[in-house]
């Protein structure tokens, strides 16, 4: 019987297809951990823990993987997410002002989720609308040709929202 303080966690049943199907494949870990954090949005301690279970792989193992590549998070996202584009065209149109600025305006760094858990921010890859660039992303929005001038207007509307 489990004890009452241990909580209880059931994978969701398309993250179970899907280990299923990389279970015996090389690099399934990665590829898993991908997916896990496609559905929660990063990487739950507890989810982790239930992967280790799953998979039979050490525990260290995964968090090994995980803090290797600076992709995976290990923190819930902000109610915000601001994902800056640093694809070949945003970075050759300053995508790189771009992501320093929000950093500033939002007093946090690439990864980092603000106290109030507002916002984060996140440096990603083409998002595929490279004639925009310099994109910045927020929950599924995108705002082109962005210019550092209009970051405290649309982080304020946000911030609202
Ligand atoms: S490089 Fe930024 S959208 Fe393609």
């Amino acid at each position: 019987m489990q004890s009452a303080t241990q909580e209880e966690v059931r994978l969701p049943d398309e993250l179970m297809e899907f280990i299923e199907d990389w279970r015996e494949k090389p690099g399934n870990l990665i590829m898993i951990l991908h997916r896990t954090q496609e559905v929660y949005g990063f990487i739950p301690r507890k989810i982790a823990v239930e992967l280790s279970r799953v998979l039979d792989i050490p525990l260290a193992k995964i968090y090994g993987v995980v803090t290797f590549y600076n992709f995976f998070k290990t923190k819930k996202p902000g109610r915000n997410r601001m994902q800056v584009c640093m694809g070949t065209a945003c970075y050759l149109k300053g995508a790189e002002d771009i992501i320093d600025e929000v950093g500033n305006l939002l007093d946090i760094g690439v990864g980092g989720t603000t106290d109030d858990d507002e916002f984060s921010l996140e440096a990603v890859r083409c998002v595929g609308c490279c004639g925009l660039a310099p994109v910045l992303v927020v929950n599924e929005q995108v705002y082109g040709k962005i210019t550092r001038e209009k970051l405290p207007e649309i982080i304020a509307k946000h911030r609202k929202a």
